[in-house]
């Protein structure tokens, strides 16, 4: 397979971009009588025409079994899906294709890390450390490896704000660390941790570093040779893809030494009685039929957010974060979670109006066409920190605008006074 191009493109300076006429580009929005405040995309995001187009295209003219057939559909469905590996490994700046393996999702990326890679190399004593703010996806393949090999699931704590310290940080890894598994950004509290930092702390203890990234990728620039980290996973259905495939990015050496978590179809070299032998990487981590539309529609997703441009991208959600939460932040009763908006936050927004329970306000904010989240976000161990058992949360991707974030303030108030609150 040929090498990715060097220099990512993903940090080029924004250009103007026309964000109220890429709304156009997502049909969700133009159906149904009321107009759609989509606030959950944290959760899923919506999916453009592209996206949607290039699935369609795939299944009705392009469709046929990856890597199995010797017939000319055959042929060009194995294309199609090498070219959507090196889409996403040129999106993430990997050094090259065969460093992207597809998984069904961020999760299952890091389960496979958890039981391919952590469960051969973990001795009883070791620490695998993760932060207080990680996602339970984050959280439980590392307490189940943690428990299976007598090791110690260590939590990297939270400032009052939502933030690690880093300088506090640093001094808690040692040498009985084995690896970092921490997320870009939060899925509740918004805060971007430092990878970049927390790597080359981990690196001077040779510890590996694990980056959840189901929140950032797709939405800010993701260099994963600028990271240095040797592990990243995410999904594509939170990039504007579709569900049901993600990737896992590891380095080549980390990926030679993980074992393969799913045996099958496809992932061999020679099946014998007593022994078998694994197929090169990455098709020794992909057995069974490849998700071939799923790799399409990811790899248009890709495209389609790298022509936008994920800096305009991530300023453009930046913008939408500052004004709610400077709106938000005038309702009377209301608490807002993670850092103050001014630090290094994404467009992610948690809170609890006292006394009024969180599904109380997203039922009510459902009534205004503003579609929210409530619940403890798959981050009880979060919410334990935070004191609490579930909060709202309201999250921006490309197609917000002012329009949605006036409806989610009305919705709010809304709810205060048919709860009674004042
Ligand atoms: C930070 C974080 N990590 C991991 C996941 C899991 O992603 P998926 O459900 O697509 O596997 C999520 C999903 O919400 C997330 O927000």
């Amino acid at each position: 397979m040929e090498p990715v191009p060097r220099k990512s493109e993903l940090s080029r300076d924004p250009v103007a971009v026309d964000f109220e006429a890429l709304r156009a580009d997502f049909p969700i929005f133009a159906t149904g009588q009321q107009p759609l405040h989509y606030l959950d995309s944290a959760a899923s995001a919506q999916k453009p025409a592209c996206v949607i187009e290039s699935i369609n295209q795939c299944y009705n003219h392009d469709y046929g079994p990856v890597h199995r057939g010797l017939y000319p559909l055959a042929e060009s469905a194995s294309e199609h899906y090498e070219a959507a590996r090196r889409t996403i490994a040129h999106f993430i700046n990997a050094a090259h294709p065969d460093q992207i393996v597809f998984t069904r999702s961020a999760t299952e990326s890091i389960n496979l890390v958890a039981q391919g890679w952590a469960a051969r190399h973990l001795q009883p004593g070791d620490e695998i450390w993760v932060s207080q703010m990680e996602h339970h996806s984050n959280f439980l393949p590392w307490q189940r490896v943690c428990k299976n090999r007598d090791a110690r699931l260590r939590i990297i704590p939270l400032d009052s704000e939502g933030l690690i310290d880093l300088e506090k940080s640093k001094g808690l890894f040692g040498k009985n660390s084995r690896l970092i598994a921490i997320t870009q950004v939060s899925n509740v509290l918004g805060t971007i941790n430092p990878i970049r930092e927390i790597v080359a702390s981990a690196k001077q203890h040779n510890i590996p570093v694990l980056v959840d990234a189901a929140q950032s990728v797709g939405h800010m620039p993701v260099d994963v040779q600028d990271l240095d980290c040797d592990f990243l996973a995410a999904s594509a259905h939170k990039m504007c893809g579709p569900t049901g495939i993600g990737f896992l990015y590891g380095k080549s050496d980390r990926l030679a030494a993980t074992e393969p978590l799913l045996l099958g179809g496809g992932m061999v070299d020679e099946v014998n009685i007593d022994s078998s032998s694994w197929a090169e990487i990455p098709a020794r981590f992909e057995a069974g039929s490849p998700n071939l539309a799923g790799a399409v529609g990811f790899a248009a997703a890709a495209d389609y957010l790298r022509n936008i441009g994920l800096r305009a991208i991530e300023q453009q959600v930046k913008s939408l974060m500052l004004l709610a939460y400077e709106k938000l932040s005038s309702i009377g009763g209301i608490h807002l979670y993670g850092p103050a908006p001014g630090l290094n936050r994404g467009g992610i927004i948690s809170f609890n109006i006292g006394g009024i329970h969180p599904h109380d306000i997203a039922h009510i904010a459902a009534e205004h066409g503003v579609a929210i989240r409530a619940g403890h976000h798959c981050c009880q161990p979060l919410m334990q920190h935070l004191g609490v058992s579930s909060t709202a949360r309201a999250s921006f991707n490309l197609y917000n605008n002012e329009r949605d974030i006036t409806a989610l303030v009305a919705a709010i108030l809304d709810a205060k006074r048919i709860l009674g609150h004042r």
